[in-house]
């Protein structure tokens, strides 16, 4: 890509050890061969599942990850209030009601370039939490505001894709980026909105591949049998890393191209 260009690299829902190790794996080569400005990667199932704890946020940012963003099952671990306060470059779905700990956006250098990351979460088949669509208008307002030439992206950690594709129309040339999160399966639906926002339904999951959604398959299908919550562990054996890369032109912050990542160990 020319110089007036910049890539970021969304990477899907990173699951337990089996993640960790292929972002370990097949971070470097992806941020070389696509010369990413940026890396952001959601990290709410990185430790055992559940939750993202101290040691899982350190790998993830000494792998290349500079932000990481999360979603509903941030709130699992007890250490979750502190760690969201502390860790600059780790954000919480902005629209979960006022009052709660960390933030959902956060201005970062890239490489050559200013970005804003904006984690959001959806309702549908989720929790009644604030409405993400107007938590976004808020959050752009104080963003143009604060950082004008900042190029803005998008995480929408989000069960349906009709509530997806609607925020994605909602901030159609506002961002430059809307990337899915949540359902740990991909879509290939890539598109350029008429006003220049890129926009992928769902990134998909970086975790092991011969899982339910990251999960040991025997006890999701006993679940399945039973009706009995079983609890659910990580799957093993080999990993899978699923993302894309999107590539903005910096002058008009338009989406010039989208590149969906799925790479095996
Ligand atoms: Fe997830
Ligand atoms: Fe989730």
């Amino acid at each position: 890509m020319s110089r007036n260009t910049a890539t970021v690299l969304m990477i899907g829902d990173v699951v337990g050890a089996p993640g960790l190790r292929a972002l370990y794996a097949l971070l470097p080569s992806l941020i070389r061969r696509h010369d990413a400005d940026l890396v952001v990667a959601n990290g709410e199932n990185a430790l055992a599942g559940f939750g993202i704890g101290a040691d899982e946020i350190a790998a993830m940012h000494s792998y290349g990850v500079q932000v990481i963003t999360t979603g509903n099952h941030v709130w699992e671990r007890k250490d979750a209030p502190d760690l969201l306060e502390r860790e600059q470059y780790v954000l919480r779905p902005a629209n979960y009601p006022r009052g709660l700990p960390g933030r959902g956006m956060v201005q970062v250098q890239g490489r050559h370039h200013e970005w804003i990351v904006i984690n959001l979460q959806g309702r549908r088949e989720l929790y009644d939490i604030d409405c993400p669509f107007a938590a976004a208008d808020a959050l752009l307002q104080a963003a143009q505001k604060q950082h004008p030439h900042a190029i803005p992206v998008v995480d929408f950690h989000a069960e349906l894709a009709q509530e997806k594709e609607a925020l994605a129309w909602h901030l159609d040339g506002r961002v430059a980026v809307v990337a899915g999160t949540h359902t740990h399966v991909p879509t290939a639906d890539e598109r350029i909105l008429p006003q220049g926002t890129g926009y992928l339904s769902d990134i998909g999951m970086t975790g092991p591949i011969d899982s339910v959604i990251g999960m040991k398959v025997d006890t999701c299908i006993r679940r399945f049998l039973t009706q009995i919550p079983f609890k659910m562990e990580i799957a093993e054996g080999d990993a899978v890393l699923m993302g894309a890369a999107f590539t903005i032109d910096v002058e008009t912050r338009r989406c010039v191209a989208i590149q969906r990542i799925f790479e095996t160990l």
